[in-house]
């Protein structure tokens, strides 16, 4: 279980708070005198995305409230107001827009150039010098870009003083699809959240918000031909607690949707910030919202409810007819709603069983002339293809729709690895890569006890960074299909906007300079030394991105005869890492870790990672004693290595209001283990457990999920040393239901002729499907610490 980082008490504070705290961090040298100031104006520029070109000149441009910034013609006008905009977000200078006048007075201009458009769209020329700025680009997106740039140059200072260096940026995206997909069928974002994801992507040059409107648990756009689409597809109950009012017992519904309104609103925000809204209806799997509120479009006489579990459910639409003009008449009503040339049809994860089991179904196959399920599929692709094509749209899908006849014309978004993306780009198809293994933003990105729930398949922000959307293997006629790339965010297990933005930053920055940045100016190593600047960036702008990289954490490994023990600390990022012993705050002068530190019990240790003399994020505190380190929660415990399938961190379902504890488990082999844990003297292990609903669909997968046989009536808690191939020293039986807190303490006794170090296994028998006990937290109990009248 983890506990509420100070990220979050830091969020709830707002921006101004998490700079004051910073600066708190780091003004203080040990000795209470204060630390030397931070340098002053930073040497490198820290654009991100890094610019195509940039050449560095002599001096620097003051930015006052006086000074004139201007726009020549409409688009450029509008430009220069939302520089403005941005600019005055957390500081004191707010700019006044005007027309172009003609006066050469020093200052800011915003200019459309004609000439500029052969450099390609988006592309910008910047130039700062002593007597001023210019931007132009040969249409309106490259000015917006050139701005963002100059953005990124105006708030290199952390207050006050805005001296813009001295330079030339010419600059250009390597590519022309820079994308980030936001799940609002899991959990919904309202409007405004919408909009904020949109100003985040704008800041970064991404260019292609990809909305997943549609999916099992729900329905999230109004349909005005099919009001039940909404009425009845817009809700769930979730499982467990979190959908029981507390007050009454009664059912608590999860609901969201966007009116067509609220639709033509965010699609106008979005364009007024050069970002193409995709809209995503998935077909025919991800479906269970739909066939809940049209039953008639299903493949199966089930009655259904949008669920309120996770993962691959086997219901399909069917292929009638009716059905496909029903989809088409719902694509034709959002059609006037996104200007965007591309419309997302989904095609991942349709599990053929409904298909295979069903008489009209595999009737129409016949009448269709489909030899496969996948034909089938192809079919309705195809159908749809053609409708959109009929109306001046592209069809993209999951990569999937390779897997039976796709048209020529249809674009591929390659999740399942890079291999879909590549095959569609040889057969001559527009491809985006957003492969699981590296841009899905909803695995973990540090092995942080305190990183929010999602995959724990970690994907760093180094592995982010390292992905080539244009793979080596690919020929050089078939480069160009390769449209660009996208990070997806899913949000099964991402409940609240601040978890949303965690997943999403730092991690969207790599993608973004990715997706601008030619590739020969990547290096993550300099990415690295521009990020710190990007942070305070974000501070002012209120994104709430992770502390958790930014931090640093620290295994203790006790010496418990000798009363001591030994700190391995470590940043996920590798920066710096200063720390103390005395219970003070690090600072630029603190010790600076290169090797384990040896501490004496009880022993306090305070850590942060630096970068040119400041604390990157506040300290972690570590207190260590004799006893604490006894203990280790599920995030400080291994899985076992006969796990490993679908590692998970995952939310507790209650209480439905407030903190919920968070678990680390493999759905299909819950087990956990303690490596190497010193068992001299200790007599019985404690274990806390809490419990969850098992609310997964795995779809084939779930023959693999793996049950213990029980023994007793609920089965029991099983303690093996050596592993789980090895002794088993302790079986305690499990109660029916865990206590009213929705947690269950066991003392399970050792055997007296345990020693030394040894793999401790601990896990749950029985099958007790619809919920699951998790691991919370193993504490070792020596025998001193027993009661007195234990045998
Ligand atoms: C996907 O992740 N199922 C596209």
């Amino acid at each position: 279980m983890n506990r509420p980082d100070s990220f979050q008490r830091l969020r709830r504070l707002g921006a101004a708070a998490l700079l004051a705290a910073l600066a708190a961090c780091g003004g203080k040298a040990p000795s209470g005198e204060p630390a030397a100031p931070a340098a002053a104006a930073p040497a490198r520029l820290s654009l991100i995305p890094a610019p195509a070109s940039m050449q560095p000149g002599a001096g620097t441009f003051a930015l006052a409230a006086d000074t004139p910034l201007q726009g020549e013609g409409e688009a450029a006008l509008t430009v220069a107001r939302q520089f403005a905009t941005l600019l005055a977000q957390g500081r004191d200078l707010v700019l006044e827009p005007t027309a172009a006048s003609g006066e050469t007075r020093r200052g800011i201009v915003f200019r459309l150039d004609p000439t500029r458009a052969a450099a390609g769209r988006e592309a910008y020329l910047l130039e700062v010098t002593g007597d001023g700025v210019s931007v132009s680009a040969g249409d309106a997106a490259g000015l917006f870009y050139g701005a963002m740039t100059l953005l990124q140059l105006a708030t290199l200072d952390d207050a006050g003083q805005v001296a813009l260096p001295a330079v030339r940026i010419e600059d250009a995206p390597r590519f022309g699809w820079r994308g980030f997909m936001l799940d609002p069928a899991r959990h919904f974002w309202s409007v405004d959240q919408v909009k904020q994801v949109i100003d985040m992507m704008a800041l970064h040059k991404l260019n292609t918000l990809h909305w997943h409107l549609t999916d099992d648990q729900g329905w999230r756009v109004e349909i005005k031909q099919y009001p039940k689409l909404t009425e009845v597809g817009a809700c769930r109950i979730p499982s467990g607690d979190g959908g029981i009012e507390p007050a009454t017992g009664q059912p608590r519904r999860y609901c969201g949707f966007y009116t067509q309104d609220q639709v033509r609103d965010v699609v106008a925000y979005a364009g007024e910030r050069h970002i193409t809204v995709v809209p995503e209806v998935n077909v025919p799997g991800h479906a269970t919202a739909a066939i809940a509120a049209y039953p008639e479009l299903g493949s199966t006489d089930r009655r259904l409810v949008p669920s309120s579990e996770w993962g691959v459910f086997p219901n399909l639409v069917n292929a009638e007819e009716e059905t496909y003009r029903f989809l088409e008449n719902v694509i034709a009503e959002l059609i006037p709603l996104f200007p965007g040339t591309y419309f997302h049809v989904g095609g991942d994860e349709a599990v053929k069983d409904q298909w295979e089991a069903s008489a009209r179904v595999q009737q129409r196959m016949r009448e269709v002339g489909a030899t496969t399920e996948m034909e089938m599929q192809s079919h309705l692709v195809a159908r749809l293809e053609k409708f959109l094509a009929g109306h001046g749209k592209r069809l993209i899908g999951w990569d999937e729709i390779l897997e039976g006849p796709l048209p020529a014309e249809a674009t591929v978004m390659s999740w399942r690895g890079i291999e879909g993306g590549l095959k569609a780009a040889r057969a001559g198809h527009d491809v985006v890569m957003s492969p699981s293994s590296d841009l899905y933003l909803d695995y973990l990105q540090t092995s942080s006890a305190h990183e929010p729930p999602g995959r724990p398949a970690t994907i760093t922000l180094k592995q982010v960074y390292d992905f080539e959307p244009v793979p080596a293997e690919l020929e050089e006629a078939n480069r160009g299909h390769i449209l660009g790339l996208q990070a997806n965010l899913w949000t099964e297990h991402t409940r609240t906007f601040e978890r949303l933005q965690h997943h999403m930053f730092p991690r969207l920055a790599a993608v973004a300079e990715t997706g601008w940045s030619p590739e020969a100016r990547k290096d993550y190593a300099d990415f690295l030394q521009r990020l710190p600047a990007q942070l305070r960036r974000w501070q002012r702008w209120n994104i709430g991105y992770a502390l958790t990289p930014f931090q640093v954490d620290a295994v203790a490994e006790d010496d418990r005869a000798a009363g001591t023990a030994r700190a391995t600390l470590s940043n996920p990022l590798g920066y710096e890492i200063r720390y103390t012993t005395d219970g003070q705050e690090p600072g630029a002068d603190s010790p600076l870790y290169s090797a384990p530190v040896d501490l004496a019990l009880p022993a306090k240790l305070r850590a942060a990672a630096f970068f040119e003399g400041r604390p990157l994020a506040p300290a972690r505190g570590f207190d260590w004693d004799a006893a604490s380190l006894l203990s280790r929660s599920d995030e400080q415990l291994a899985a076992c290595p006969e796990s490993g399938s679908l590692l998970l961190r995952l939310e507790d379902d209650g209480p439905a209001d407030g903190e919920r504890a968070i678990f680390n488990t493999d759905i299909f082999y819950p087990c956990w283990q303690w490596n190497g844990a010193q068992l001299d003297g200790i007599a019985a292990v404690k274990v806390r457990a809490g419990r969850i609903p098992y609310y997964f669909q795995l779809a084939h997968d779930e023959p693999a999920r793996r049950f213990e046989p029980a023994r007793s009536a609920h089965g029991e808690l099983d303690v093996f040393a050596g592993g789980c191939k090895g002794q088993r020293v302790a079986s305690v039986p499990l109660p029916a239901a865990p206590g009213a807190d929705g947690f269950l303490e066991l003392d399970a006794e050792l055997p007296p002729d345990l020693s030394g170090r040894q793999d401790l296994c601990l896990r749950f028998t029985g099958d007790s499907r619809p919920q699951m006990w998790v691991l919370d937290r193993v504490s070792l109990q020596p025998a001193t610490s027993l009661p007195e009248d234990r045998p």
